[in-house]
């Protein structure tokens, strides 16, 4: 492994830990992702004896870095071209980066690698000269690495009550790498699973944002599904699980479209914000729900309801409350519209009518609306996709001719009180609304000339004088 350890850091780290007969080790998240090639910036170091003082010492060599220390987890660290390089002391107490709890009793280098959460987050390789780059591996990480395997180096009984946030990161990472969680761990999860309440919200949403932004979300969701931990989190979610079925007539099962159309979004769009649209397009279903029986399965106004019910989830989840939300609202509000259009023709003023609602993130919006496409009915798929393409087409056109999509009125409410010598009221409301009206429906141009022209005949029209 020696070859990874290029960077002269780690040659600096062990001259200081040699010299004062120090053993050190760099140790968990990058060990892992340097053996898979993973790219991180994030370098932990372990040593046996005080964290602090090797930091300190290894800053003074590399030129008078500037060290942050934070004496109650007995850690320190510093920034070295563009890596965050964190020291602690070998440990006897369960590893948290963000732990509130202060550490207390030291210990060698097997106890702080028995308190880790999974052994392929366990591994350590060493940073002395004589052993330079040499892996320690207790609990056969790098096999499970290769093997592709989640697994906790104790009884996952004790891993998981140390620090039950774990039974999170092991679905995320699972998620993240692709990795199957291993028999005893999953029963360590789901035996456990209770234990999540006690973690912060803040914290389960990190590990969520995770999930969300790997390559295969859905595996995220159902393993949480599976485990039982879903209706902790998200039962909304949980709720879209299952078909019903009325005169043997059943509808999809929403739960799985919806992931299905998450994993769809991820090779076109790397937005948190609109994968979490992904997630809760449909999440009203289950409440809109009803058997028509000349209709069959209705899910009447489930984007109305489904936006609705979006600021709850983001205020349980501590997700942010502002225009990120806001903007996961509108893509629920409107993820039905593109399609309706192209199943019509499609008009100008549809498409005008949309354009305007959905202003900037209508690029988004059609990005959604293709992953929603999750028929297995090729001929299906691929005509809805072609009815898209001419929706995105014709989205182009009208924008070049009439700019709907940030709309702001050509004549303002000023000039409208100005013309017809009104003071603010209803009237002028309604002219103004009667002129995009008119721009949306195309009888004019998004043209202050025709607008102007327009206004004065409607004015007439109301029997007003200019
Ligand atoms: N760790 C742990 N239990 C936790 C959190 C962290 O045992 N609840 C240990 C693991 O050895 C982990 C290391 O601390 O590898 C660093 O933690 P962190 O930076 O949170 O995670 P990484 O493994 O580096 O992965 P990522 O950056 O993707 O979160």
């Amino acid at each position: 492994m020696k070859e990874h350890l290029k960077s002269p850091v780690f040659k600096t780290i062990a001259q200081v830990a040699d010299e004062n007969g120090n053993e050190a080790y760099v140790i968990g998240g990058f060990v892992r992702d340097l053996i898979l090639k993973r790219p991180t910036t994030d370098i932990d170091v372990v040593v046996v004896g005080s964290g602090i003082d090797l930091a300190r010492e290894v800053a003074k060599e590399l030129g008078g870095l500037k060290v942050s220390v934070f004496k109650n987890f007995g850690t320190a660290m510093f920034k070295y071209r563009g890596m965050d390089i964190e020291f602690v002391g070998a440990r006897k107490e369960s590893y948290q980066r963000n732990s509130r709890k202060p550490i207390v009793e030291d210990g060698t280098l097997e106890d702080d690698q028995n308190r880790r959460d999974f052994t392929i987050n366990a591994m350590a390789l060493s940073l002395n000269e004589k052993s330079f780059g040499e892996l320690v591996d207790p609990f056969g990480g790098l096999k499970d690495l290769e093997e592709g395997v989640i697994r906790t180096p104790l009884d996952p009984m004790v891993t998981f009550s140390d620090d039950p946030l774990r039974i999170l990161r092991a679905i995320r990472f699972a998620t993240q790498l692709g990795f199957r969680i291993e028999d005893k761990t999953y029963e360590g999860i789901v035996a456990q699973k209770d234990r999540l309440q006690i973690i912060s919200m803040e914290r389960v949403a990190e590990e969520l944002n995770k999930m969300m932004m790997s390559e295969r979300p859905s595996l995220g969701f159902k393993l949480l599904e599976k485990t039982g931990l879903l209706p902790m989190i998200l039962p909304e979610l949980q709720d879209m699980k299952g078909v019903e079925k009325v005169r043997g007539i059943g509808h999809k099962d929403n739960f799985y479209h919806t992931l299905e159309v998450l994993d769809q979004l991820v090779p076109y769009s790397d937005d948190l914000w609109l994968r979490w649209a992904a997630l809760l397009h449909d999440i009203a279903k289950p409440r809109t729900k009803r058997f028509d029986p000349k209709l069959g399965w209705t899910f009447h106004a489930h984007n109305f309801v489904g936006m609705k019910m979006v600021p709850k989830i983001f205020k349980r989840l501590r997700l942010p409350q502002n225009d990120k939300m806001k903007f996961v609202q509108k893509m629920v509000e409107l993820h039905m519209r593109p399609i309706v259009l192209s199943e019509d023709e499609v008009t100008d003023s549809a498409v005008r009518r949309l354009l305007f609602e959905a202003g900037d993130d209508i690029d988004s919006l059609m990005t959604l609306c293709e992953a929603d496409i999750t028929s297995k009915n090729e001929v299906k798929v691929r005509k809805f996709l072609r009815n898209f393409k001419l929706v995105r087409q014709k989205l182009k056109e009208i924008e070049e001719k009439d700019r709907v999509r940030n709309f702001q009125p050509p004549v303002s409410g000023e000039e409208v009180m100005k013309t017809f010598n009104l003071p603010p009221c209803q009237t002028v409301g309604e002219i103004k609304s009667a002129i995009k009206e008119a721009i949306l429906e195309g009888e004019i141009h998004n043209d202050y000339d025709e607008a102007r022209a327009f206004m004065l005949r409607k004015g007439k029209e109301m029997g007003l004088k200019s």
